[in-house]
């Protein structure tokens, strides 16, 4: 790996929500973005274990269909990420030689995803948009992309840091090409419950008016249950190719002995158990793969 790969990066700036500090009321809040605690989120979510399970559950599901769809359309895919943050996946796609363009709020964290590509042996081919996800019809407009819709969206770990989560599914409409793929990944807020329960953190539970009001937390205070993403995936015809939970035990274990002493280990089972009903559904985060039916 060395710094002289040709990245083409096009980039564009114009963000201007502000960082939401736990709004009480939905016409209060705005959207999070991450610009002051880039450092912190690349730290605590992909400086260890729980990010890398978090990574290999979605290249397994990710890149096997994605080189399906490739085969079939007999060319590169022309791939979106918003909110993308370090946007570890959106560059390997851009290494396997498909089209990306990513997108985040935040410029403090697209300047990390240039700097991770930027160490890439591969040429490139992306385009960087530092703008609300809402701005990009604007950006791509001006793009000789304009015409062409994507043949996938990744949206990872946004939904739940949106004043307006549904919002982003008319935003998919508009862009995802008819039988396109969606990769929707969200906190689950099940999970927050699951664990609350293990630790006996029951004052939690009992408190509906919990919020997170650290400003660095990274637990959101707005997730969008898994129920209410298959009625927006319903109401929006899209067909569900697969669905896997990430981290459906490893957060769930305060004592780390046996196989959980070997990191090796636990991503096996992590990636196995991802799958199996009903562990599934206690995954920190789902992944939800669809299609768009024409
Ligand atoms: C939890 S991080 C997830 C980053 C990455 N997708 C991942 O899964 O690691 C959420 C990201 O969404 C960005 N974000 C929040 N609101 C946004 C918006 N309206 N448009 C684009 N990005 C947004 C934040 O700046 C932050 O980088």
């Amino acid at each position: 790996m060395h710094a002289s790969s040709k990245v083409k990066t096009k980039t564009t700036t114009g963000a201007t929500a502000k960082p939401a500090a736990a709004p009480q009321s939905r016409s209060e809040r705005t959207d999070r973005s991450f610009d002051a605690i880039a450092d912190h989120f690349e730290k605590k979510v992909y400086g260890g274990l729980k990010g890398e399970i978090r990574l290999a559950v979605l290249r397994r599901d990710i890149f096997e269909y994605s080189a399906q769809m490739r085969q079939r359309l007999g060319r590169p895919l022309r791939v979106l990420d918003v909110g993308a943050g370090l946007a570890q996946i959106a560059i390997e796609l851009a290494a396997q030689g498909h089209t990306v363009v990513i997108n985040d709020i935040s410029a403090n964290m697209l300047a990390k995803a240039q700097a991770h590509a930027a160490q890439t042996d591969t040429p490139l081919d992306i385009t960087w948009h530092v703008c609300p996800y809402q701005e990009l019809p604007a950006k791509l407009s001006t793009e000789k992309l304009d015409a062409e819709k994507f043949d996938l969206i990744l949206c990872h770990a946004l939904l739940e840091w949106l004043a307006e989560p549904a919002g982003v599914m008319d935003f998919f409409d508009q862009y995802l090409m008819p039988k396109g793929a969606l990769s929707l990944c969200f906190y689950n807020p099940a999970s927050f419950d699951y664990r609350n329960l293990i630790m006996g953190n029951f004052n939690l539970l009992d408190n509906s008016d919990y919020k997170a009001d650290n400003v660095k937390s990274l637990t959101p205070n707005h997730p969008v249950a898994k129920e209410e993403v298959e009625t927006w995936l319903t109401a929006h015809r899209y067909h569900v190719i697969r669905s896997s939970g990430l981290r459906v035990f490893h957060d769930y274990a305060p004592l780390k002995r046996g196989g959980h002493t070997d990191p090796e280990a636990v991503i096996r089972m992590e990636l196995r158990y991802s799958q199996h009903e009903p562990y599934k559904w206690l995954g920190r985060y789902l992944h939800i793969l669809a299609t768009r039916q024409a």
